[in-house]
């Protein structure tokens, strides 16, 4: 069971009132969803994501709800046709809504585009008729490579309408990373930018494209958003600026519709090994439960909410709440491109003033941040218009749930904390903001129509009060359908472990006595770094790569801020010159290069030895323990063993 997290509320009990906090009885009365929705779904739980699936526009009617005849592979909405882009966009301007300001984008030097859903149908239409330009066919695969830039949103709608996969790697991650996505995906097209912004610089994205594309074949066109205007390197007849090509495209295109179960997008995310898993989302299902959640648990009114999902689109929480659910349910958005204190620590905070921000979705880790730069930052601007808070990523610690609501929400904002996955799409255990009383900590609640179970090592519920792991006991709209291209290992990672038909999430969790959920964080070898989810075995992979390195052992140890920092032992090879500061720097931009800088470690440590289990397995444990007890610089070099030492105590002589 991993101990990343405090979970408990213990020494806040002044903090936390012994009823907890109920809905304010304003915000219940107005709510979207009052407590008889879990009643109902309870009651017939397929007619639930039935009536769900309703709220969206199908141009054929499904026969079968849920196809459950060959699990794990669901197929639901059987035989019903729609299209996402459509749903997302068309639908509101043919109501009437075309003026309605889709986005406030806010670039970080601070210039700003407003996008009107009336817009954003031309710049899709567009977008939709230079892909088919490229050649791309439905089912084709299309890379997106993008900042945080009004294109990203544009490029993916673009693919949905003509039936394409998008593929969106977060711009972070290195050229190997995107090649080896190319590869896995076989995409042929890749949609990116010169570059983007980010602490106040130019950062270059083309250069890493280029790279990339020397590392895999069959990309046929490279097309460029020109965003930072840096020079970048050009191949003739692969290479198109955006401008250029979708520039002189009709803003006309007429949508097909698709099958319920058509593969919307791949969004590769990190295992338990060193290859990265491609997981696929489909378009009926998915779109049901995002639009859904996306209205439920944060009680969106179109007409006069602001809605802002801190995150990049490059993950699934941009995927979900920055595009699909927040279009799909007509909201107003803001999108912001760069770094919360990029030019000062209070610029969201600004965002939310300017815009008048009314719901809020950001991470623990964020909020973290926010505390150590001081309450003060956030109180010199006008928070009033904010109406309710949300949290994703990781399990939020009460000190930072308690921050959150007191200093951003000015204490009258319910907090939704919404634990989900890339593999899950959208949420699935969180409190309703009118219905349920919130605990500070605790995820609480499954969702309305979705089937979460707490178990033991067997399998068997645990009682109030044990721990546990998560379990999903039945198929949801949203669920991931396959593993691209390996169906196998979509079997053995998640349906397995307790048996046909259950889902193992790979988290560890908590029921408390009123039988409520409590998030303990990943049991698996995955870390999960500033709400990133990052494999030990992919940056162990990475380091042993480097010529020096002869074995690596990497754990997650807990964070103060970003939950978890990745912390790495190394055994260098018997002919490694160096053992020194600049080897523990080398291997770091090693890592950064192979990966991406997310997955830099904290502290890397040269070992000579490490500690192992009679049939060799690493005791990450111990690791672990290593890692969290002592006080270590963060250039930390060991050449002998002393850690090692220290720690051998504790060290069992065989245990598997
Ligand atoms: O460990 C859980 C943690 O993040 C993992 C999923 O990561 P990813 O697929 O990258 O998706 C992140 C955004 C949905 C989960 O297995 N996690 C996510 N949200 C929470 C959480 N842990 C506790 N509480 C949460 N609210």
């Amino acid at each position: 069971m991993s101990e990343n997290q405090t979970t408990d509320a213990q020494g806040l009990s002044g903090e936390i009132p012994a009823e907890g906090f109920p809905p304010p009885p304003e915000f219940a009365a107005q709510a979207n969803v009052g407590a008889d929705v879990y009643e109902r779904a309870a009651a017939d739980r397929v007619g639930f994501w039935e009536e769900a699936a309703r709220r969206l526009d199908w141009t054929q009617e499904w026969d079968q709800a849920l196809d459950w005849s060959n699990p794990p592979f669901a197929k639901w909405f059987v035989g019903g046709k729609l299209n996402v882009a459509v749903n997302c966009v068309d639908r509101h301007v043919e109501a009437g809504h075309g003026d309605q300001v889709a986005y406030h984008w806010v670039g970080e030097p601070g210039d700003t585009r407003t996008i009107t859903y009336a817009q954003l149908k031309d710049q899709v239409c567009q977008a939709a008729n230079a892909l088919v330009e490229l050649g791309v066919q439905t089912g084709d695969r299309v890379a997106i490579y993008l900042p945080m830039i009004p294109e990203a949103v544009v490029s993916m709608l673009a693919c949905a309408r003509i039936g394409a996969v998008h593929m969106v790697v977060f711009g972070g991650f290195s050229p190997d990373a995107l090649a080896s996505r190319i590869t896995d995906a076989d995409a042929h097209v890749v949609i990116t930018a010169d570059g983007g912004y980010r602490r106040g610089a130019p950062s270059g994205l083309k250069p890493n494209v280029d790279e990339a594309l020397g590392k895999t074949d069959g990309v046929r066109n490279v097309v460029v958003v020109k965003r930072t205007g840096q020079d970048v390197d050009w191949t003739e007849g692969r290479d198109i600026w955006w401008d250029d090509l979708v520039g002189r495209q009709s803003t006309e295109h007429e949508a097909e519709s698709f099958d319920a179960e058509h593969p919307l997008y791949i969004m590769y995310t990190s295992g338990t090994t060193a290859k990265p898993k491609g997981v696929l989302h489909t378009s009926g299902g998915y779109l049901t439960q995002v639009s859904y959640t996306h209205w439920a648990s944060f009680d969106i009114k179109p007409d006069t909410d602001v809605f802002w999902t801190a995150a990049d689109v490059g993950w699934v929480t941009g995927h979900s709440y920055i595009v699909y659910g927040p279009l799909s349910n007509r909201t107003t958005s803001v999108m912001y491109e760069g770094t919360p204190d990029t030019p000062h620590q209070g610029r969201w905070w600004e965002i939310i003033a300017e815009y008048g921000v009314t719901v809020l979705y950001t991470a623990p880790t964020t909020i973290r941040t926010f505390m150590k730069w001081g309450e003060d930052v956030p109180a010199k601007f006008d928070l009033s218009s904010l109406r309710l808070l949300g949290s994703v990523g990781e399990p939020i610690n009460p000190e930072a749930w308690l921050w959150y609501h007191k200093n951003i929400g000015g204490g009258r904002c319910p907090v939704v904390d919404t634990w989900w996955q890339t593999e899950t799409g959208a949420h699935m255990v969180n409190p309703l903001p009118g219905v349920t009383t919130l605990k500070p900590g605790a995820a609480q609640s499954p969702f309305p129509g979705i089937g979460v179970k707490v178990v033991d090592e067997e399998g068997n519920p645990i009682e109030p009060g044990a721990t546990g792991y998560l379990v999903l006991t039945e198929p949801w709209p949203s669920m991931l359908r396959t593993i691209w291209g390996d169906d196998e290992r979509y079997k053995d990672t998640y349906w397995s472990r307790y048996g046909q038909g259950v889902y193992f999430a790979g988290d560890g969790a908590k029921l408390d006595e009123d039988g409520d959920i409590w998030l303990l964080g990943r049991v698996d070898d995955v870390m999960n770094v500033s709400g990133h989810r990052i494999s030990t075995t992919e940056v162990e992979s990475a380091l042993v790569s480097h010529p020096a390195v002869a074995e690596a052992a990497v754990v997650g140890a807990t964070d103060p801020t970003t939950g978890q920092g990745i912390v790495a032992f190394v055994i260098l090879r018997g002919n490694a010159e160096d053992s020194g500061e600049e080897l523990v720097k080398g291997l770091r931009q090693h890592v950064r290069k192979e990966i991406g800088p997310i997955a830099s470690p904290r502290q890397i440590m040269v070992v000579q030895e490490l500690p192992k289990t009679r049939s060799g397995k690493i005791m990450r444990r111990l690791l672990r323990d290593v890692a969290e007890n002592r006080e270590l610089g963060d250039d930390t070099t060991l050449t002998d063993s002393a850690v090692m030492d220290q720690n051998s105590a504790k060290l069992p002589t065989s245990q598997d």
